[in-house]
């Protein structure tokens, strides 16, 4: 199966940076945006648009099981995590660090660094070598330290791998710590709803699931009082002040119908992650993703090959590749991700990405094998 979208001549293979428009999500987003009203305003054309953000959080929540009051818009994953982490953080009523691993996202890290300044600091916990919590250790971490919040990511972005989140939630209940999961790279990859039980708080972004970019959601269990983190009017049930994107935040919606046939798109596209896997290290490629982790993410690298002559050459023939997270692409630094689980600057700085999607073919995987080879050399003559 394969979800229809926007196609052009190029192959994109860059699925965890951002994904291109589900099915029905442009028409959403253009459909809502002549709504004339503020939802907040009490008139009819308020009111309109305040059924529109109405329904749209009813069908944002089904979509990971939760009841759509406990549900807060944000601008997306960034802001999701910093209100969540941050907001739980405060709403812990006594001392304790914030734990977090090295491997999460720069905005959950960035986030743990402004919970942790305000009050209790941040203890960086381990990782293993797939980027996932190193259990043993944060079990020490936790019965020693008192710790108020512990933040990961489902998965993560640039290996893929997938946290065990039972058994790091079960941890976090006997040290009383509560545990905030970034859950960007896993919606609409994994099933998210079975695993809400398990956490005090969890962000989301639509322009992982072919939603728009700028709008996300978090999700917070009804108990630790989550305030606002800046000043503003009642939106969001006092949470996030501001008037609501809801052209934006329609397409999330609109996005969210697709999950059921995004999710069962997933064994197949683990099959053209495997196959990619292989093939790239059949070309001498070391595999640093696993077929355990995420069915889209395959993260190689070639050694003694910069992985940005990679990407920039296979931009240069139709196919759209990265280094790592999109957010730190183009800057000269190593990998948090890749450094965390123990690589060298030199090792991570070779790192090339391959996300895929519902629109991923298995021609266009084999076809970036075949074009694989004459780009590798010439990287390696260059690097
Ligand atoms: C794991 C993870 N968390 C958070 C984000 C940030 O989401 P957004 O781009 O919606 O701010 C990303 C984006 O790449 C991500 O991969």
């Amino acid at each position: 199966m394969s979800v229809p979208t926007q196609k052009s001549t190029r192959s994109y293979f860059d699925y965890n940076a951002t994904s291109p428009l589900a099915p029905g999500v442009l028409e959403a987003v253009l459909e809502a945006l002549k709504v004339v009203g503020n939802p907040s305003s009490p008139h009819r054309e308020g009111r309109r648009a305040q059924a529109l953000l109405d329904s749209a959080r009813e069908t944002v929540a089904a979509a990971i099981g939760a009841e759509a009051l406990d549900l807060v818009f944000t601008s997306g994953g960034t802001e999701a995590n910093h209100l969540g982490l941050v907001g739980l953080a405060r709403a812990v009523n006594r001392p304790g660090p914030v734990l977090l691993p090295p491997t999460v996202h720069p905005s959950l890290y960035a986030a743990g660094e402004a919970a942790g300044a305000e009050r209790g600091g941040m203890v960086t916990l381990r990782a293993s070598t797939d980027g996932t919590l190193d259990l043993a250790a944060a079990e020490k971490v936790l019965a020693s330290s008192k710790a108020r919040v512990l933040a990961l990511s489902l998965a993560n972005h640039e290996l893929g791998s997938v946290e065990d989140l039972a058994a790091v939630s079960g941890l976090c209940r006997s040290a009383g710590c509560l545990l905030f999961c970034d859950a960007v790279q896993g919606f609409g990859r994994l099933e998210v709803a079975s695993l809400l039980p398990f956490v005090d708080g969890l962000s989301l972004s639509a322009h992982k699931i072919g939603g728009p970019k700028g709008v996300g959601a978090l999700w917070l269990r009804p108990g630790p009082s989550v305030e606002s983190l800046i000043g503003g009017g009642k939106q969001e049930s006092g949470r996030r002040p501001g008037t609501q994107a809801v052209a934006l935040i329609a397409g999330f919606a609109a996005a969210c119908d697709t999950l059921p046939v995004r999710l069962a798109d997933a064994p197949r596209q683990a099959d053209l992650r495997d196959s990619l896997a292989m093939g790239l290290e059949e070309l001498g490629a070391v595999l640093h993703s696993s077929s355990e982790g995420l069915c889209n993410t395959v993260l190689v690298r070639f050694p003694g090959v910069p992985g940005e002559l990679l990407v920039t050459g296979l931009d240069l023939v139709g196919v759209a590749a990265s280094t790592g997270a999109a957010c730190s692409s183009g800057t000269t630094e190593a990998s948090s991700v890749l450094l965390g689980i123990g690589l060298s600057k030199t090792e991570a700085m070779e790192a090339l990405r391959l996300s895929i999607g519902p629109d991923t073919t298995a021609v266009e995987v084999q076809s970036l094998l075949q074009l694989m080879p004459p780009i590798l050399e010439r990287a390696k003559a260059f690097g």
